[in-house]
């Protein structure tokens, strides 16, 4: 634990950085490359069968050395074990943070509070298993005695999220007769979009939450329950065979109305965003079958097992964690950009920043005292090569330093004529073209007229990791999703925060809870807040009646 050292900036591994940092500042990538001709075949890490190239970083051995010493100096080998031993290491919500159990083979022991998590892990993904085979089978009838067809998850963040991405991500291995959808914005046009054109009696609702008090899950929830009961004739019985709930919370399942033997179970040692292969991931296992789900479930426990047990030099995670650290803490890059060069991992950024920035944005550390340094940086990202049409323009000739993680796989899903080769062609080139730029010389040298010959240059020197493997699988998306849960424990252990609890969605929640009645009342409220807000208050209830 980080909890008694010396704070970050304070410890000699941080110094040596920062020095380091000095004098390696201005290095040119070409100039590393020209001088280290075998830069490219020896600055990669290989492991379950992911290939991390990090070559094309602002970075020396000696970087990566002083990197590595600070992981060490900052604890990270007893801090990786006490999470794998369930220890309370969310201290600030006294819980263990054990989503590596969920992923843990049959026979593996995680002792929680005297007890060994493993069993009851795979009780409950029997039982999902169990109720997908009779779904999908037609086993499972609605009210009706109609078949399900459409499946709509109900939840938001972490119960909303990993689905959604998975499902997408998954899409090539998932059932095509049914249709999946996801509710998680308490906007209406949400839910109302995600039904128009769905029939309740072939449609079964999965009400996802960890706490089963989330005021959008459980607005959405209500409102679903309302339209399949109108679809049903209003029979309340009907409600046992369309809605099923994924849950901590067995009371307020019950409350709802869910019977608790269709609720499916996890624990809170699971942390929300960590959570989309628990019971969380009931609509993935519905969508692409358990077998496929057991394989994605294998994947994340080889990048366990590969975390926990690989010296730091190559240790994917670390890696890479230990990169975002360098340019967030010693460049002052602010983003990080996720660019998968795959059309299914669309939602894959949007999972990321959930994952990244819930967990290391915080501003104190364990201890409580304000860090002194800046910590979790903004990730986004999109698609390649539609985003080349977008933003690289900034990432390329803008001001700011910008990370990139490129994400491309071997083999396409949909092989078609050239297509892949086309695509593959352009990660690489982004990579290259972010790297080495072009000089003034360069471009003088195609004759193009001199005052046009600054708009031209590519100042290069723009750092990326090219992440490659074999296919997109269930297997390999759950690798690349272990991937960065590890590399943001990395990132949080140097930071010295909790990358497990998330108390700053809670201010918000608690004065829209205050807003609402405001909105609601009949009478012309008294209003409390300050003068903008009051107005804002004032002005929408005016335009509301006049509508
Ligand atoms: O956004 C805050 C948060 O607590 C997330 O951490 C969580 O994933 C999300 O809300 C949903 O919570 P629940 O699953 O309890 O509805």
């Amino acid at each position: 634990m980080s909890i008694g050292m010396a704070p970050l900036t304070e410890r000699p591994a941080w110094k040596a950085l920062e020095a380091h940092y000095q004098q390696v500042r201005g290095l040119h990538l070409r100039k590393l490359f020209a001088d280290d001709p075998g830069r490219g075949e020896r600055m990669i890490a290989e492991a379950v069968d992911l290939y991390l190239d990090y070559s094309k970083n602002r970075i020396t051995d000696e970087t990566l050395k002083l990197l590595v010493q600070l992981a060490e100096a900052s604890g990270l080998r007893a801090r990786i074990d006490a999470m794998f031993r369930g220890e309370q290491i969310n201290l600030t919500e006294r819980r263990a943070v054990l989503h590596v159990a969920l992923r843990a083979p049959k026979g593996a022991v995680i002792v929680v509070d005297g007890e060994n998590v493993v069993p009851q892990v795979h009780a409950v993904l029997d039982k999902m298993a169990n109720f997908s085979d009779r779904v999908r089978s037609g086993a499972w009838l609605g009210h009706t005695g109609k078949r399900i067809r459409n499946v709509i998850n109900i939840g938001i963040g972490g119960s909303d999220l990993g689905p959604v991405m998975a499902y997408e991500a998954l899409k090539h291995y998932s059932e095509r007769a049914m249709t999946f959808r996801f509710v998680s914005n308490v906007d209406g046009t949400d839910f109302a979009e995600a039904v128009q054109d769905l029939d309740p009696s072939e449609t079964l609702c999965i009400i996802s939450s960890k706490t089963f008090t989330t005021l959008e899950t459980m607005t959405n929830a209500h409102t679903a329950r309302s339209w399949s009961l109108a679809g049903l004739g209003g029979d309340e019985q009907s409600v046992a065979k369309h809605f099923v709930a994924v849950s901590t919370n067995a009371e307020g399942v019950a409350k709802f109305g869910i019977d608790t033997a269709n609720m499916f179970e996890f624990w809170d040692w699971v942390g929300g965003r960590y959570s989309m292969d628990s019971a969380i991931g009931l609509s993935t296992m519905l969508a692409i079958g358990p077998d496929n789900f057991r394989a994605m479930l294998d994947g994340f426990h080889q990048m366990d097992e590969h975390f926990r047990t690989t010296p730091f030099a190559a240790n994917l995670p670390v890696l890479m964690g230990l990169l975002g650290v360098w340019y967030n803490n010693f460049f002052g890059a602010q983003t990080v950009a996720v660019l998968p060069y795959e059309q299914y991992l669309k939602r894959f950024p949007a999972y990321l920043q959930q994952l990244t920035m819930e967990s290391n944005g915080k501003h104190v550390t364990l201890d409580g005292s304000k860090v002194a340094y800046q910590t979790g940086p903004i990730y986004w990202g999109e698609p390649g090569t539609n985003g080349q049409h977008s933003f690289y323009q900034l990432i390329h000739q803008g001001t700011g330093l910008i990370a990139c993680d490129f994400i491309a796989f071997v083999q396409p899903l949909n092989p078609l004529g050239r297509h892949h080769d086309i695509l593959l062609a352009n990660v690489f080139a982004q990579a290259e073209a972010l790297a080495f730029g072009k000089t003034p010389e360069q471009v003088q040298a195609e004759g193009t007229p001199d005052w046009l010959v600054p708009h031209r240059v590519f100042q290069g020197n723009r750092p990326s990791n090219t992440i490659l493997a074999a296919r997109l699988t269930p297997e390999t998306l759950g690798k690349l999703v272990a991937l960065y849960e590890h590399s943001v424990f990395t990132q949080g252990t140097i930071w010295n925060i909790n990358s497990f609890d998330q108390w700053g969605v809670e201010l918000g929640k608690a004065l829209a809870q205050r807003i609402i009645p405001e909105l609601e009342s009949q009478e012309e409220p008294r209003l409390g807040h300050d003068s903008s807000t009051n107005t804002l208050i004032r002005r929408y209830r005016q335009l509301k009646k006049a509508s």
